[in-house]
């Protein structure tokens, strides 16, 4: 399976999806730029920010409140704005497409 997450320019990177790890560690072990993960996946920095696309939100669901407490520090924040690493990859996730904001905290 395959995630796709496309910068604020465009540009976009296929992942391997890796079941049953976080976004963040996908897309910072593929070195894709604009996703830090600061804080290894704690929910505490704030900088693996994404934008999950409308269709795929029934079934990533939406950020929890620890979640929102951290992301909506964000001036991009919008409603489907998440933490990749709070979102964990499964193979139903094959071909999701996240959006990256244009500038992490
Ligand atoms: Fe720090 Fe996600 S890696 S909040």
């Amino acid at each position: 399976g395959k995630i796709t997450f496309v910068e604020h320019d465009g540009t976009a990177h296929q992942v391997e999806l890796v079941d049953g790890e976080s976004l963040m560690a996908l897309a910072t072990g593929s070195g894709v730029p604009g996703i830090d993960g600061d804080c290894g996946g704690e929910a505490s920095c704030g900088t693996c920010h994404i934008i999950v696309d409308e269709e795929w939100i029934q079934t990533t669901g939406r950020r929890s409140e620890e979640e929102s407490a951290m992301v909506e520090m964000s001036p991009e924040c919008v409603p489907n704005s998440r933490l990749a690493c709070q979102l964990r990859a499964t193979e139903g996730l094959d071909g999701l497409t996240v959006r990256l904001p244009e500038f992490q905290m």
